[in-house]
């Protein structure tokens, strides 16, 4: 057997292609930002053993079914709806993720992100900049609603939504959650509540996703939930931007229904220079950067090497997205 071979999508740290190319030939598109095209991911497939991408790469059953070869997918990513899972277990193919590592990183950000809607951080950096501060104190400059003490209404208590809980309990906030497992232990260590998702949307002051996108989480936030909420509560969404109907929240949040939102996520990626949700001041948007952390990106980085080796090598990858490939084709340690 030969070397194997391998295509990166997009330049990564040294240190994860230096692990790569112990165990197998590597080539990388030579870009920091700018995505591989489609057409290209369709060529160099051909002749790969391993895929290792990013949530930015369309990943569907013709690139899938065009990897003769092909025996790993290793996504740069926790998640992994880029990616026709389905489509790549009928062909024995392993597809891996990096949980774990970006937890912390992106909890941080959904709290920077509420912070900032919940006291105006970035509307009252722009103010002075934009020289308008120009009396020294107002009592009614630059209000904002309070985040200690109030609800919080988190959905999706999977490893980010929990670490998102663990945060609240210094803001001394109540924590309510939804997810479709409840996790009576959780409750019991954080204090928790479990709501059905109605009951949460109508109780919460901040409610904030934490869920994966699925056919059962597209659109999980439209009218009707946003409906739901208080017209003082705000949405937070560091998850997959359509999770939420984003035409009815830019349409509730225009009409004041709910009092703002922030959003690191969109529906389209990068966000259209003339959408209209640039254009109120009751949202704060951030680039897709939950996991943006130098520490964290590092370790994703080598996290997606170590499982797109370990599948090479024919050994059980850290994080296998699809446990039922190992049924299609077994792991068969080689060298
Ligand atoms: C980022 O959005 C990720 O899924 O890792
Ligand atoms: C992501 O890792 C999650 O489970 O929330």
């Amino acid at each position: 057997m030969g070397r194997a071979k391998v295509f990166v999508t997009r330049k990564l740290f040294d240190e994860a292609i230096s692990l790569i190319e112990e165990y197998a030939d590597v080539e990388v598109y030579e870009s920091e930002e700018e995505p591989a095209p489609y057409d290209l991911i369709l060529d160099k497939v051909r002749d790969i053993d391993g895929l290792l991408c990013l949530l930015t790469d369309k990943i569907d059953a013709r690139i899938i079914e065009a990897g003769e070869c092909l025996k790993v997918i290793s996504n740069y990513a926790v998640g992994y709806d880029n990616i026709d899972v389905e489509a790549a277990t009928k062909r024995g193919i392993y597809v891996t993720n990096t949980p774990g590592v970006l937890t912390e990183t992106t909890a941080d950000l959904a709290w920077a992100i509420l912070m900032a809607i919940a006291r105006r951080v970035v509307e009252a950096d722009k103010y002075v900049r934009a020289g308008k501060w120009v009396h020294a104190w107002g009592p009614k400059m630059m209000l904002g609603s309070d985040v200690h003490g109030k609800t919080l209404g988190i959905v999706g208590l999977g490893r980010i939504g929990s670490a998102v809980a663990r945060r609240a309990k210094g803001f001394n906030m109540r924590v309510i959650y939804y997810d479709v497992f409840r996790r009576e232990d959780l409750e019991r260590e954080l204090g928790l509540e479990y709501k059905p998702l109605e009951e949460l949307l109508k109780e919460a002051d901040y409610v904030t996703l934490h869920v994966p996108l699925t056919k059962e989480t597209y659109h999980l936030i439209g009218e009707k939930e946003l409906d739901l909420m208080k017209p003082t509560a705000y949405l937070i969404n560091t998850s997959r931007g359509a999770v939420i109907d984003q035409k009815a929240l830019y349409k509730a949040l225009k009409e004041r229904r709910i009092a703002g939102a922030a959003l690191d996520v969109f529906e389209k990626e990068p966000i259209d220079p003339d959408d209209p949700l640039l254009e109120l001041d009751n949202v704060v948007l951030t680039p897709h950067i939950g996991s943006a952390s130098v520490e964290t990106r590092k370790k994703m980085a080598m996290i997606a090497a170590e499982n797109l080796v370990s599948v090479l090598r024919g050994v059980e990858p850290p994080n296998l997205v699809n446990p039922e490939v190992r049924r299609i084709r077994p792991l068969k340690p080689r060298e």
